[in-house]
């Protein structure tokens, strides 16, 4: 039977970093994803990354492309009966910014380092499953293999077989559906400024962001469900501008989708000899793009971990990897909640609680302390790289 340190199922961001990070602390890894290189490397999401998250790609020599690419913002605009506001996040923070860089440039990036270094990451694996993870030697098998490992780690996102491996009665998961949801355009069109705007607005939440200097990327918030074929172009572009109060640079759609909204938490993140880690774990509403910034604050809690485990045989850090990693991702969902619920119009609520909405929302405008709980969480909560 082929054998490897750690299986790793999913080849997104948490898993591929995951395996690099193990990589550079001299432990195997073989990574098992269900879609093709080509996929996940097309795959469009979101594109802000934490001050932490920009470290540990520059620290772990995967910051080149990042540096010739990527755009830096001090701040972003948030916009209220019609009014634009500029937030200053680099005063606030002492010199922390925004960084808009596509989540598929950064699994590209960590693909290439991966299959450079030797790596074994295996794409177009169908029907993997998890089993023996209580015991002391879990298997991935797949029709045509099987491999052991001494942990395997679960990076195959919400809907993957990892966490659906667990008994039920092990896990508890903490739910929040949305009656909203996010329609998004990917245009090629020159972002017509810097910094995006965050819209609160009679009609519902709008946003305003980019992927390239070539290309807006901008979303508002629909019905949950919502057929994109409902808005064409022009109306979608109308329903923007009109939200946003500005008027966008126009051009060709190369996308046109519907970003659900979900709160999760599966709790703990741990069963045995199987870890849980990004999506697979937790999902967090999409304002303030957090998801791939807390998938990759939990790979370098385990990589750490791990590296302690082989080279000490001391099993704290995997003792504590679950309830390290659960104090932040509560943080973040506080956080990104807050954002959702600050910005979008709820069907549900009455004028009572949209009162109550847009008094927040001027407060926030008016004070330098929310502004700053604002920026800190933002710009990403600390994130200790120590050892990386
Ligand atoms: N077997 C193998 N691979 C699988 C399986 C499976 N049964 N199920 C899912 N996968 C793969 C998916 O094809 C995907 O490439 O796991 C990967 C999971 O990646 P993501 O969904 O990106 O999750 P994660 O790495 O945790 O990233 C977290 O990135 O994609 C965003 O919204 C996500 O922002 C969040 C962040
Ligand atoms: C995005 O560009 O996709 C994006 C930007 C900011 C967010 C969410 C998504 O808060």
């Amino acid at each position: 039977m082929k054998r490897t340190q750690i299986g790793i199922v999913g080849a997104g961001p948490a898993g591929l970093m995951l395996s690099h990070l193990l990589a550079r602390a001299g432990i195997d890894s073989t990574v098992l994803e269900r879609r093709s290189r080509s996929w996940i490397e097309a795959r469009v999401r979101a594109g802000l990354l934490e001050h932490g998250s920009v470290d540990l790609l520059e620290r772990t020599g995967l910051g080149t492309r990042m540096a010739a690419l990527a755009l830096r913002h001090r701040g972003i605009e948030i916009s209220s009966g019609g009014q634009r506001h500029h937030i200053d996040f680099t005063e606030m923070t002492g010199g922390r910014g925004v960084t808009v860089y596509a989540q598929h440039e950064v699994v590209k990036d960590l693909a290439t380092a991966r299959l450079g270094a030797g790596g074994d990451v295996r794409f177009e694996m169908e029907g993997v499953r998890l089993e023996d993870i209580e015991g002391p030697e879990p298997r991935l098998v797949w029709p045509g293999g099987t491999l052991a490992c001494d942990f395997i780690v679960g990076c195959d996102g919400y809907h993957g077989v990892s966490r659906a491996s667990i008994p039920p009665s092990a896990l508890t998961l903490f739910h929040r559906e949305f009656s909203y949801a996010w329609l998004g355009l990917l245009a090629e069109a020159p972002p017509f400024q810097d910094e995006l705007i965050y819209a609160r607005h009679e009609a519902g939440f709008a946003l305003f962001s980019m992927r390239s200097p070539a290309l807006t990327r901008a979303y508002v918030q629909c019905r949950a469900g919502e057929d994109p074929e409902n808005w064409p172009a022009e109306m979608l572009w109308d329903e923007l501008d009109r939200r946003l109060g500005v008027r966008l640079n126009r051009g060709p759609l190369l996308l046109k989708s519907v970003t659900p909204m979900r709160a999760f938490v599966a709790e703990p993140m741990r069963y045995g000899r199987l870890f849980l880690a990004g999506d697979a774990a937790h999902i967090v509403p999409p304002t303030g793009a957090k998801g791939m910034n807390l998938a990759f604050a939990d790979v370098v809690v385990l990589a750490r971990a791990l590296a302690r485990y082989y080279r000490d045989g001391d099993e704290a850090g995997l003792d504590a990897y679950s309830e390290t990693c659960l104090a932040r991702v509560w943080k973040v969902q506080r956080f990104s909640m807050w954002m959702t619920r600050l910005l979008h119009r709820d069907p549900a609520h009455d004028e009572f609680e949209q009162r109550l909405q847009g008094a927040e929302l001027d407060y926030v405008l008016d004070s330098h302390a929310a502004q700053r709980m604002l920026a800190e969480n933002y710009t990403g909560l600390p994130l200790d790289l120590e050892g990386v």
